[in-house]
């Protein structure tokens, strides 16, 4: 088989957030080469669509913020799932983060003193999310390339890792093809950091960009490592319903930040009638305080409901439509032309405002906008050391979105891009220890990439076979279906076998590598099919409702699931999975969580 080969030291698998730091990390260190590998054009990694802000403890806007209030917040977000080291880090490393990013060069919105602005968010005890307008991936990925770039990567992009490769225990390195001419490059390695993102793709109505196919957990997955918290897949509450065509893009948690409210077809405040009771001290339960909230007379700690976390916002909209109140398009009405002027609408929303100007016709500023629950995040992933995101492969490491640990049952909003820049750096600390340590890089069987390489051609030219667009669109229909936001045992067994049968059918493309879209179109579909059975599989096997995940079977907690981690394992051609009691949480950490619980 004919390819390139390349080696180096450190190969970054992503160019979003967490990919461009751990980039700036490793090549604080002139010695080592570092690679990173990007499917998309650099730049255009889907952080850019991050909109929102980026939550940290900065504490510029009212409320008295520190990490303790964070790390707090996030674990109950998470419904105590998550790995609590990762979010003692994160709470503790984000600020600090911030504040570099703004030494990068990134231009945050000020305060009125000149500080960052910070936002409100759901789940977030004060204001904490730092943000430029409603375009804060698009800073944050301006800022980190920049800096990146000129600290010196090699970059190659356009190009997809298909398989990575072990030499023993050890990372060893990646096969990919270039997107544009379908030519093979054998990356060798010493370290590999996936920073691949999410997998919001194995759903028709979802937010997330092309990208979104889940390949860095499909083939870590493939090579040994381990799987974590797949059934947790985040829907977040206001994506677009209407018009068809743009169903399910993103409308920024921001917009309710800013005051915007959720109203039913009979033009009530609905949200007033879901407040869980974990979250009562939290939240204003009456129109006249959350009104006050929206013009600044902000009563310490209570916000209005439609800030409550995401899992309660979408099923209460879904609820909402059930009982026949829901919007024209099946959605719930989102308000914020009666609660803010048009001028401060265009200034802190002007995304929104041109997005559903362009795509719905609707001006913001004057009208309510239509929306409804959108798959979004997958808190579940690539299971690592919550110090080092190494995970159990050797020399492999993980961060962003395809980690798993820091967001447990439920992510909060604005906490993935701090996570990005949080773990993004450790990974690229870390893998460059692991790097230096490491004599000689490993080698790569030409036997497995010759292997992988006729895997990979075998639909070109096949006379018969499935079109793998359409077998991705069937994959999409059952997931929604079966997996969507309420679950329920037989339908998600039903899903199971389904996406068994997807993965046994045979795919056909046309006979050439040039900018061969459906090529690339199997290729995602083998990493789609992957997670979708890991997220099937997992939520069978959660018999419990918590965060995200829902079982109309089994509406409340369970305790002692609410103690283990659902993971994943390849045994054979099997996906096996098992129950991992969580870590014991440190007395301390404990006390933090009591002390904000009064
Ligand atoms: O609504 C948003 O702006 C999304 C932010 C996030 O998911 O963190």
């Amino acid at each position: 088989m004919n390819y390139e080969t390349h080696n180096y030291d450190i190969l970054i698998v992503g160019a979003g957030g967490a990919g461009l730091r751990a980039a700036i990390e490793a090549t604080n260190d002139k010695s080592v080469k570092v690679a990173v590998v990007c499917k998309s054009l650099l730049g255009k990694a889907h952080t850019v669509m991050a909109e929102g802000g980026m939550a940290a403890s900065l504490d510029n806007m009212e409320g008295e913020d520190n990490w303790e209030v964070h790390f707090r917040d996030t674990m109950k977000g998470g419904k105590f799932l998550s790995n609590w080291e990762m979010v003692e880090i994160h709470a503790k490393e984000s600020a600090e983060r911030v504040r570099e990013l703004e030494e990068f060069g990134a231009v945050f919105d000020r305060t009125e003193d000149g500080d960052i602005h910070q936002r409100p968010f759901g789940g977030h005890t004060f204001a904490r999310l730092a943000h430029v307008a409603d375009r804060t991936g698009l800073e944050m990925i301006r800022t980190l390339q920049d800096k990146a770039v000129h600290q010196g990567i090699d970059v190659f992009m356009e190009y997809r890792i298909t398989k990575l490769f072990k030499d023993g225990d050890r990372i060893s390195g990646a096969l990919c093809y270039n997107r544009n001419d379908g030519k093979f490059t054998l990356f060798q390695a010493k370290a590999i950091i996936l920073a691949t993102g999410g997998c919001g793709k194995c759903f028709a109505v979802q937010t997330n960009s092309w990208e979104g196919t889940g390949d860095g957990h499909a083939l870590a997955y493939e090579v040994g490592a381990e799987l974590m918290d797949m059934e947790f897949m985040q829907f977040h509450p206001t994506g677009m319903v209407w018009p068809l065509s743009v169903k399910g893009v993103l409308v920024t948690e921001g917009v309710r930040g800013e005051g915007g409210i959720l109203k039913n077809s009979r033009g009530e405040r609905f949200m007033f009638n879901y407040i869980p009771d974990s979250f009562k001290n939290d939240v204003a339960d009456n129109e006249e305080e959350a009104n006050a909230w929206v013009k600044g007379d902000r009563q310490k700690n209570r916000k209005p409901p439609e800030l409550l976390t995401r899992d309660v916002v979408a099923k209460a909209i879904l609820e909402e439509v059930k009982a026949d109140r829901g919007s024209k398009h099946g959605g719930a009405y989102l308000d914020i032309a009666s609660e803010q002027s048009p001028d401060y609408i265009k200034k802190r929303l002007p995304s929104m405002y041109h997005q559903f100007m362009r795509l719905a016709d609707v001006d913001i500023t004057k009208d309510p906008m239509e929306v409804g629950p959108t798959a979004h995040y997958i808190m579940g992933g690539i299971k690592v050391n919550p110090q080092t995101t190494e995970s159990k492969i050797k020399g492999l490491f993980a961060s962003g979105e395809v980690a798993a640990g820091l967001h447990g049952a439920n992510r909060l909003g604005g906490n993935s891009l701090t996570d990005l820049l949080v773990f993004g750096k450790r990974s690229g600390e870390y893998a460059l220890k692991y790097a230096k340590n490491c004599e000689k890089t490993p080698s790569v069987s030409k036997e497995e990439v010759d292997r992988a390489i006729e895997e990979l051609l075998k639909p070109l030219g096949k006379e018969e076979g499935e079109n793998p667009f359409t077998v991705q669109s069937e994959l999409k229909e059952t997931m929604g279906k079966y997996c969507g936001i309420i679950r329920e045992e037989k339908e998600i067994e039903k899903g199971i076998k389904i996406i068994e049968e997807l993965m046994k059918k045979e795919v056909a493309v046309p006979d050439h590598r040039d900018l061969n879209t459906a090529w690339h179109a199997y290729v995602s579909l083998k990493s789609l099919l992957t997670v979708s059975l890991a997220l099937a599989k997992s939520a069978l096997a959660r018999k419990e409702s918590r965060g995200a995940h829902t079982r109309s079977d089994y509406p409340g907690y369970d305790e002692a699931l609410g103690k283990v981690n659902i993971i994943l394992n390849k045994s054979g051609e099997d996906m096996k999975v098992s129950k991992n009691p969580l870590p014991q949480l440190p007395e301390n950490l404990q006390k933090i969580i009591d002390k904000y619980e009064q």
